[in-house]
């Protein structure tokens, strides 16, 4: 896969030559806070190295905004035009299986999605437009944000009015990718990354005697059919040419071989890219939910959670984040219009707010064995993504005031 991102300092460019300077310090603020995972609105340590290190930098910022974020703001020649850029900072309730000299000293807590990789990167972005704060015209804030895994730290930060005061025109954010290799970069105008909907359904029947079906309402069997029925939402009520998925991830009942369950729980998942699916596949699980238990005599009790919107970036912003990627990857070729996934980030509901564009950057890079899946026991990263990341930012920061 095309790799040009060089290391080599022959013939690089002023930025890349002063952001390779600062390498060292984007590994060794990467590896403290990996070393000091915390958990959603637990982040205490890792907000502290935050603000520590801005505090020493003298930019100013604030704190424990939703428990621990934190908003920096770096003025550069005044003007009254405002960029965002979006870190998150919290890790996953994972055993780390790496064996590294860096690894988590947390028990069962672990940065296995990059975002110690994200915070660096806005750390590192931080402190190279403050030292060049002069050389662009308008406003950068730089938001540290807690809990994306779950519950969500991107709805209370905007709730407590992280956006305004000075309003935020747009915003920009990035993920450390493992499914893309070092030397790429994702980004698509419009979705990238799908709606999280939950559900969990408990189906109440009648319990019996095996051998005596008759006497009883069998919820295993109901069970069986909603799940099948559900997989028709896909097949049958969304045009193919969107994309969506029901999963229905568990499906608990019953105790014996030979007795009939009262009662079946089962939960899942949906995911959709088109935002005008919010709220069809809740209502069409409840249709299909209630006509199957009512075909049975059953009864049922649904809950159903719309945790994140997609993530949709906007045309222009989008452009200009490609633009920019062309010059950091150094080739059209390192650049992958096709990035989609289905899984979900909060990073939508800031998109939601003002335009804004969230990227994929290439982290993966097998011959170290660093390309195991996020959320794995075993992920890590290439740290080389560490000084692209921040010239992606500090690049996207120029072209947007102007510069
Ligand atoms: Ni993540």
């Amino acid at each position: 896969m095309v790799s040009t991102f060089s290391n080599s300092s022959v013939n690089l460019s002023p930025i890349r030559l002063e952001i390779q300077a600062l390498q060292p310090q984007l590994v060794e603020w990467r590896r403290q806070i990996h070393q000091h995972p915390e958990l959603a609105f637990q982040e205490k340590l890792t907000a502290s190295l935050v603000s520590h290190k801005l505090g020493e930098w003298g930019i100013e910022h604030g704190t424990e905004i939703a428990e621990t974020g934190i908003a920096a703001i770096i003025q550069g020649k005044p003007a009254s035009k405002v960029l965002a850029i979006r870190a998150d900072m919290d890790a996953l309730p994972i055993q780390e299986q790496n064996q590294v000299p860096y690894c988590s000293q947390h028990d069962g807590i672990m940065h296995a999605c990059g975002h110690d990789g994200h915070t660096a990167i806005a750390l590192g972005t931080a402190y190279y437009l403050h030292q060049h704060r002069e050389s662009f015209t308008g406003t950068v804030k730089i938001i540290f944000q807690p809990a994306e895994e779950s519950p969500g730290g991107a709805k209370p930060m905007i709730e407590a009015g992280v956006l305004k005061n000075p309003d935020v025109d747009a915003i920009l954010g990035l993920h450390l990718w493992n499914n893309l290799p070092l030397g790429t970069i994702g980004v698509r105008p419009g979705a990238l990354m799908a709606a999280v909907e939950l559900f969990r359904c408990q189906i109440f029947g009648k319990g019996g005697h095996g051998a005596i079906p008759h006497q009883t309402i069998d919820s295993v069997v109901i069970a069986a059919q909603i799940v099948t029925a559900l997989q028709t939402i896909v097949a049958r009520n969304v045009n193919p040419i969107d994309s969506a998925v029901v999963t229905v991830g568990e499906l608990h009942a019953g105790t014996a071989n030979n007795v009939i369950a009262n009662t079946a729980n089962m939960s899942g998942t949906v995911r959709y890219f088109n935002p005008d699916f919010a709220g069809f596949f809740h209502q069409r699980i409840e249709q299909i939910i209630a006509g199957i238990c009512q075909s049975h005599g059953a009864n049922y009790h649904l809950d159903y959670w719309s945790l994140y919107p997609p993530v949709i970036n906007d045309r222009n912003m989008a452009e200009l984040v490609e633009s920019v990627a062309e010059k950091v990857v150094e080739t059209p070729m390192g650049i992958v219009p096709e990035c989609q996934t289905m899984g979900g980030e909060d990073m939508s509901l800031f998109l939601q707010e003002v335009p804004g564009c969230y990227f994929f950057l290439g982290s993966a890079n097998p011959e170290k064995n660093l390309a195991y899946p996020h959320h794995h026991p075993r992920f890590d990263f290439d740290e080389t993504v560490l000084q692209m990341g921040v010239e992606m930012f500090v690049r996207c920061v120029e072209k947007f005031f102007g510069n």
